[in-house]
């Protein structure tokens, strides 16, 4: 089978594209890379440090300092931080709030491209993110761009939180939703759009079962390659 396969999965915020993502990559012994939480761990590490997102060189200093990897035990993605597991701590709203500022800065966006190219080059990989298909690998062979009703990934999204313990309202998270698609979509560096060549998933009304299954359709002519 083929060596480096990219299944590149692009779209808006909780669309569950790294549900899918994670269900591919078990299914096909892929490796599975949350570009997400790479962008979430540089937010939390600029939190941390009180980076002033408009200063150029303090944003290329700390860059600098900022070391991801992927532990990834039977494919629940753990992202270090300079070693530490941050992977809860990302995603708690305090970084979802400040995520798209950070992903928006292009020396954030050059470094974590880069990092991203070297992860997925000669290896089969699953990677999810906003633009894999259009800037990390505009050659990947299985291009999906996920989306969905904004008020269905609101309550998908609200449920995640308050299971985990978080304290906040479903008009908040919709809002928080609302403002990142304007944002990731807007950006002037490498917004969130679909490439020319990308399968359209809308999975509004599509359970997780149908959409592994829609997507290893598309996807089973290159694993015979
Ligand atoms: O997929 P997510 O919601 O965890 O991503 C968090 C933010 O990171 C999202 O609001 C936009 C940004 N992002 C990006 O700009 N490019 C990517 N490839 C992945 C995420």
């Amino acid at each position: 089978m083929n060596k480096n396969l990219v299944i590149a999965i692009d779209g808006y915020s909780s669309c569950g594209k790294s549900t899918l993502a994670k269900a591919l990559a078990r299914k096909l012994h892929f490796i599975y890379i949350d570009t997400g939480a790479m962008y979430r761990a540089v937010t939390l590490y600029f939190l941390r440090k009180g980076i002033d997102l408009n200063n150029e060189e303090m944003v290329k200093d700390a860059l600098k300092e900022v070391h991801l990897n992927f532990d990834s035990k039977d494919y629940q993605t753990h992202i270090l931080l300079n070693g530490e597991d941050v992977s809860d701590e990302i995603r708690q709203m305090e970084v979802s709030q400040q995520v798209s500022e950070v992903s928006a800065i292009k020396a954030v966006r050059q470094e974590m491209v880069n990092q991203q190219q070297r992860m997925g080059r000669s290896k089969n990989v699953v990677m999810d993110g906003r633009d894999i298909g259009t800037t990390v690998f505009p050659d990947a062979k299985v291009k999906i761009f996920m989306t969905a009703d904004p008020k269905v990934r609101a309550e998908r999204r609200f449920k995640e939180l308050t299971a985990k313990g978080e304290q906040i309202t479903l008009e908040a998270v919709f809002e928080n939703i609302a403002h990142r698609d304007f944002l990731d979509t807007t950006r002037k560096e490498s917004p969130l759009t679909r490439a020319a060549d990308a399968i359209v998933l809308d999975n509004t009304e599509l359970t997780e079962a149908q959409q592994l299954e829609f997507a290893l359709g598309k996807i089973s002519r290159f694993l015979k390659a």
